[in-house]
């Protein structure tokens, strides 16, 4: 038999999903941008406070969480959005407000979520070439903004290539950008960003209605596998407009309960932070050793060039065929390139003793 499929469902591009999920023995898994480190133990206990209640629906306003993160960010609790994941509040983001005739605008390589949004909806999608540093170009982006443009994403620290742009260029691009045009700000790594202030880009919301920050809890706060995200929004517009297009219950008890504890520790966002940092310098020193050179990370991972005639696949598998996951540049709109998330110093110290073996 053969189903016959929507157009919209045949242009849809697969994810790429990474290996290893399937496999039993120790792994080390750096190709996920996951954190490493375990849930902390108020978040455990908050799960298991929810799991006697499990009979009843969760709260569908997400009234809590949006209550603590109006406290911590001082935006008012109708201009937040909740989601299973941030990926839910982009995706129901291009639902609401792309179409067939519409554009949205967004860099390339960037996260391999955002050509789902054009290909979903019908809408004409603009990918705009990272510059040679292998950041955003926000002026050719702006440059290709029209009357049909709905949607402009901008993805920073950007996925998969790591690098930061400072925020008084996104404020300067904001202020070129007719506020008919929905801007997602995509932050799901700002935490890890040390250009800037995570809590800098608050500020823009009061002075652009059209502005969208999306957060996660599935990096710093390591809540991955739970799935909740928040948007943070310059008016309520689009919070209205995603909660329309999405199922209700969106966000599970055990996720908006582990959301609200990790909430309760952000002393440990700030140790995080630190480990980070000192795995990018570790990874820096040790990959330019080997004679690669990342891009200028701001993120929890890293992105380099192999170099002309290496083999990526024959490298990412070599890595697997030791129990090391990284992810091929090739599954995320570049060939050539390797993205690397930082796991424990041990983690970190056996994919470099891997990837020299194999470099020869
Ligand atoms: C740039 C970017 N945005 C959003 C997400 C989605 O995160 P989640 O749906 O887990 O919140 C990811 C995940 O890798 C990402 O890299």
């Amino acid at each position: 038999m053969a189903l016959e499929f929507s157009a919209a469902v045949r242009r849809i591009p697969d994810y790429p999903a990474a290996a290893g999920y399937a496999w039993t023995g120790p792994l080390v898994r750096l190709a996920s941008n996951e954190s490493p480190y375990p849930p902390l133990p108020e978040v455990v206990e908050a799960v298991k406070g929810v799991l006697e209640g499990l009979n009843r629906y969760p709260d569908p306003t997400n009234g809590a969480l949006r209550r603590r993160l109006s406290d911590r960010y001082g935006v008012p609790a109708e201009r937040i959005a909740v989601g299973n994941g941030s990926c839910d509040i982009l995706l129901a983001a291009g639902e609401a407000l792309l179409e067939p005739g519409a554009e949205l605008v967004y860099a390339w390589p960037s996260f391999s979520v955002y050509p789902h949004l054009g290909a979903a909806s019908g809408a004409r999608a603009v990918e705009v070439p990272l510059d040679a540093g292998e950041r955003h170009d926000l002026g050719a982006m702006a440059a290709e903004i029209t009357v049909a443009t709905r949607l402009v994403i901008i993805c920073n620290p950007n996925n998969p290539t790591s690098t930061a742009i400072g925020l008084a260029s996104i404020a300067d691009f904001l202020d070129e950008v007719p506020e008919r045009v929905c801007v997602i700000l995509d932050e799901a790594y700002c935490e890890f960003n040390l250009l800037d202030d995570p809590d800098s880009s608050i500020d823009l919301l009061a002075r652009h209605p059209n502005l969208v920050l999306l957060r996660t809890f599935s990096k710093v706060h390591g809540l991955c596998g739970l799935r909740v995200g928040y948007a943070l929004c310059g008016s309520r517009e689009l919070p209205d407009a995603v909660n329309k297009v999405r199922q209700p219950f969106f966000c599970n008890a055990a996720a908006q309960a582990a959301a609200i504890a990790a909430l309760g520790r952000l002393d440990a966002v700030a140790q995080r932070v630190e480990r980070t940092v000192v795995a990018r310098a570790e990874l820096y020193e040790g990959l330019s050793g080997l004679g690669l050179y990342p891009a200028e990370s701001q993120a929890n991972f890293c992105w380099f060039a192999l170099g002309e005639g290496r083999d990526e696949t024959a490298i990412v598998d070599g890595l697997a065929g030791h129990g090391v996951l990284v992810r091929a540049g090739e599954s995320l709109g570049r060939a050539g390139a390797l993205r690397v998330t930082y796991g424990t110093p041990r983690e970190n110290a056996r994919f470099l003793e891997v990837l020299g073996s194999l470099l020869g």
